[in-house]
């Protein structure tokens, strides 16, 4: 999978090592510089990065609240079909999509199922998304996850993605809110089917995404006036052919 919405990188330490008595063994990672504001706390589905060769995984960000002593905020990632001793080594964690919140859960046993389920659920939607979904696709399923992040966190995540500043952000999200769109999710959900939309025609006419000289609002009229008019359901505006010139 190409897209990512965030990089992590840093060097593989030594965890508690429950992880291997559970069945699921981790690399922890110690991670570099200030990368820890970008990552809601949950499960993601994952590609690491390991010298010359790369892997498919799930990442878990939290504090691991079932344990008695939740430790400080920690990476591990569990990489599939992979067993080799890696402590030391430096991984580059490019991260796809959103799974679910991290939980307390009542015992190790149900945590392990949950665990067994995150698996399969990112291995299939790793494997669906190879062969059938388009960039925009992509895109959006990171975007569903995203659309839950704290508000900081949120317009990093559109800075990140989309390459919005967050001026150009705060602009759209008001334009959103007068248009009667009260509810965060909801707004979220069309300010990032907005930048969807724009960025792949952007990459149909080979630019870079961009809003000058009063383009945003006119594109924002259009890219609504386009989904009122041909009277979609939302879900669908991804579908919307790309006849959008701001
Ligand atoms: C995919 C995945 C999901 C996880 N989800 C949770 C969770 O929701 N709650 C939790 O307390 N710990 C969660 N964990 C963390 C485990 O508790 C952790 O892997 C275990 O404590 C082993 O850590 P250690 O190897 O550093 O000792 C998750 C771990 C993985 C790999």
């Amino acid at each position: 999978m190409k897209e990512c919405f965030a990089t992590i990188t840093g060097e593989v330490i030594k965890g508690r090592q429950i992880g291997r008595t559970i069945g699921f063994p981790t690399a922890n990672i110690a991670v570099e510089g200030d990368q820890q504001q970008m990552l809601a706390n949950g499960v993601y589905g994952v590609t690491v990065f390991l010298e010359d060769s790369s892997h498919r995984g799930i990442l878990n960000k939290g504090i691991r609240p079932t344990f008695r002593d939740p430790s400080m905020e920690c990476y591990e990632v569990h990489l599939f079909d992979f067993s080799q001793d890696i402590y030391g080594k430096k991984l580059t964690v490019h991260v796809h999509f959103f799974v679910r919140a991290e939980m307390k859960f009542p015992s190790v046993k149900y945590l392990i199922r949950q665990i067994k389920q995150d698996i399969l659920a990112v291995r299939e939607q790793m494997e669906s998304a190879v062969g059938q979904l388009s960039n925009v696709e992509t895109g959006s399923l990171c975007d569903a996850g995203a659309i839950h992040f704290t508000d900081l966190q949120f317009v990093k995540y559109c800075e990140v993605q989309y390459g919005v500043n967050r001026g150009v952000y705060n602009t759209i999200d008001s334009w959103f809110y007068d248009k009667g769109i009260h509810h965060v999710l909801e707004r979220r959900t069309k300010i990032l089917q907005f930048f969807r939309y724009a960025s792949s025609l952007a990459v149909k006419n080979g630019e870079k995404l961009s809003f000058g000289n009063g383009g945003l609002v006119l594109g924002l009229n259009k890219f609504w006036g386009q989904a009122e008019g041909n009277g979609l359901k939302w879900e669908e505006v991804d579908r919307l052919p790309n006849s959008l010139h701001f």
